[in-house]
């Protein structure tokens, strides 16, 4: 017997609800949006799904099952896209409850089911579970491999991201990352399975900060060695346990981890947590506040007794400045702030700036308990003073919340202080670099030919100049060969890339010269235009031929006028801005290494190691000069 009748019960159902990520790829997960408390500790406002996959080739494989709430939903889903398929492997690559409940249905349901897991999964299996594993487990190691037929996959231990049983599995052949509870997601999926599908940062991000924080905050030096593994492979696709599956822009929760892990703070604000009985220690926070926000200063206030402490984790991972501010209670710190703090202790928070305020009608003893708690976390600095409330506050004590003002701004890096209309330069010769940045610029290929030598590179300066003719101008560095075969053939293409472009592109055409390389090498497309030269019809939206008509020296540039010969549509994606890739599609640079001295490029992230940056220092990578670099 293959599968069960139980199976074709399921099957035969109407219930439902599966979707495809790839062609051998099927979500087959639920949705529960009656649970109220995640792990029984964390509110889940919007829901909460649980995700599970179930890959069809030579051989079918199911990743993880899921909670008992969904169970049923589940099993239906899993049917459906089996069909008459026989399911072959369960990988188990995370025993917490939430996604393993099902496993003893998967074994009733297909009795020929081989699960796949570590010797520390199997060991958890049995703790939970009374049914037979040992005749149907096939334990797997750090680099083993699974052929399916067309996939390949592989096995990369995880520990503590979230339990140590984790392991994430990476498919080779479709560069799916399978990453148990890494990037994953509070909030069920509403109808749509791709973070792409939804305006992910104004509506999720929030909630990706609080499940990151609250459920593998604790791990940060765990799951920086999990995205250190990842780093050394090409992944297209992140199949997170949770949450929505990331196939764009991966970069965006990419570098929220690289940050989140290090305990980096994401932005320079202050976040004022307050416990207060009758107002008068909120009433200092709110004073406190004004005053920051007066300055310039981003602040985001909670009260603790009414706003969950999984939020306020997650603020604390947030923002790069921490004020709590709490009355005394049965002679020690109110009952929600300690909690608050002991949570945060327990989340090990580190590399923060703290101060305290206490309050107490008689012995006020919460400020020097909250120091206590928190001078045992890694580099955290408590400013010195704490402002000490007896009941409410007096109009004396007005300036000390002003002088803990000033000595939370003092400690603000002064590039991220707001810029100030009084503070614009009166001279009428001041020319500021960084000017140049706030122009909005597309970024296309330029492609050019001469004889049989292909190349292209990286441009972001195409204008239309006139409608009838059309002509546009574009600016290229005289440095660039491209620039060259344009001087001498006259001809050139331009591919407009959209959001969708990858890296890849960028250092492809933007990071070596054509000189001595073939840009093309390695391409999977060989499209021409009419005028015989090459453009790119991946991540790009339409194409452009031009034939130039005058060419004019700028010195470092060429300016070309030219008049277009052919144009036509490629996709319907948008135009990547500059901005865009910035904010998107270029890796953010890594947060310094402790003691690490020198220059990173703001422009593609190079470490230039030293006490001083030549002035005509250029970058090696993306050959942007010593004003793009800043100090580390
Ligand atoms: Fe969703 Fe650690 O489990």
């Amino acid at each position: 017997m293959e599968q069960s009748d139980q199976h074709d019960k399921y099957y035969g159902g109407h219930m439902y609800c599966i979707k495809k990520i790839t062609d051998d790829l099927t979500w087959v997960g639920a949705n529960d949006r009656r649970l109220a408390m995640f792990e029984g500790v964390y509110s889940v406002p919007y829901g909460v799904s649980y995700n599970s996959y179930l890959l069809c080739d030579e051989k079918n494989v199911l990743f993880d099952t899921v909670d008992k709430a969904v169970q049923q939903r589940f099993l239906e889903n899993l049917a459906k896209a089996l069909g008459n398929r026989k399911l072959d492997y369960l990988i188990v690559q995370h025993m917490e409850p939430d996604h393993s409940a099902a496993i003893q249905e998967i074994l009733l349901l297909y009795p020929n089911v081989k699960i796949i897991c570590n010797e520390k999964t199997l060991a958890m299996i049995k703790q939970f579970y009374d049914f037979d594993i040992d005749s149907r487990v096939q334990i797997v190691k750090e680099n083993d491999t699974l052929n399916t037929g067309k996939h390949t996959l592989h096995f990369v231990m995880a520990p503590m991201v979230h339990w140590p049983e984790v392991m994430v599995t990476y498919d080779s052949t479709d560069k799916i990352l399978f990453s148990a509870d890494g990037f994953g997601c509070f909030g069920a999926l509403n109808g749509a399975l791709f973070a792409d599908e939804v305006d992910f940062n104004r509506d999720y991000m929030d909630e990706a900060r609080r499940y990151y924080t609250n459920i593998v905050g604790k791990y940060g030096t765990q799951v920086e060695a999990l995205l250190n593994k990842a780093s050394s492979l090409k992944i297209e696709m992140i199949c997170p346990l949770h949450g929505f599956v990331w196939r764009k822009n991966l970069k965006d929760i990419i570098s929220k981890y690289v940050l989140w892990s290090s305990y980096t703070p994401e932005e320079h604000g202050v976040m004022i947590a307050y416990a207060s009985v009758y107002g008068n220690t909120e009433n200092a926070a709110e004073i406190l506040a004004t005053q920051l926000r007066e300055k310039g200063i981003k602040t985001q206030m909670f009260d603790v007794s009414v706003t969950p402490a999984s939020e306020i984790v997650s603020a604390a991972f947030r923002w790069s400045h921490l004020v709590f501010a709490s009355t005394t209670y049965n002679a020690g710190i109110f009952v929600t702030m300690e909690a608050l703090i002991f949570d945060l202790a327990a989340h090990n928070i580190q590399n923060r700036i703290v101060a305290v305020i206490e309050n107490g009608s008689w012995a006020a003893t919460s400020g020097d308990l909250i120091r206590e708690h928190l001078a045992k976390c890694k580099n955290i600095k408590i400013l010195e003073k704490t402002i000490s409330i007896r009941s409410g506050i007096k109009a004396t004590q007005v300036s000390e919340i002003y002088s803990m003002a000033n000595e939370i701004i003092a400690t603000f890096p002064s590039s991220t202080m707001p810029i100030k209309k009084e503070s614009a330069p009166t001279q009428s010769n001041i020319v500021q670099q960084e000017t140049m940045f706030k122009l909005s610029y597309g970024l296309f290929v330029l492609t050019a030919r001469d004889g049989d030598k292909d190349n292209g590179c990286i441009i972001n300066t195409v204008t239309q100049i006139t409608a009838s003719p059309l002509r546009i101008s574009i600016a290229v560095n005289k440095a660039n060969f491209t620039c060259n075969m344009i001087l001498k053939t006259k001809e050139f293409n331009i591919s407009i890339l959209t959001e969708s472009a990858t890296f890849d592109i960028f250092e492809r055409f933007g990071f070596h010269s054509g000189r001595d390389t073939d840009k093309f090498k390695g391409c999977t497309y060989n499209d021409r235009a009419a005028n015989n030269i090459r453009y790119v019809p991946e991540h790009t939206n339409a194409m452009i031929s031009a034939k130039v008509s005058e060419s004019i020296d700028y010195g470092t540039h060429m300016l070309f006028i030219a008049d277009i010969t052919q144009a036509f549509m490629i996709s319907k994606e948008p135009s990547v801005t500059y901005q865009y890739y910035f904010d998107h599609i270029k890796p953010k640079p890594q947060p310094a290494k402790e003691g690490k001295k020198g220059f990173v490029c703001k422009i593609c992230g190079y470490v230039y190691e030293g006490d001083k940056l030549p002035g005509d220092y250029i970058c090696p990578l993306c050959k942007h000069g010593a004003v793009d670099f800043e100090k580390i």
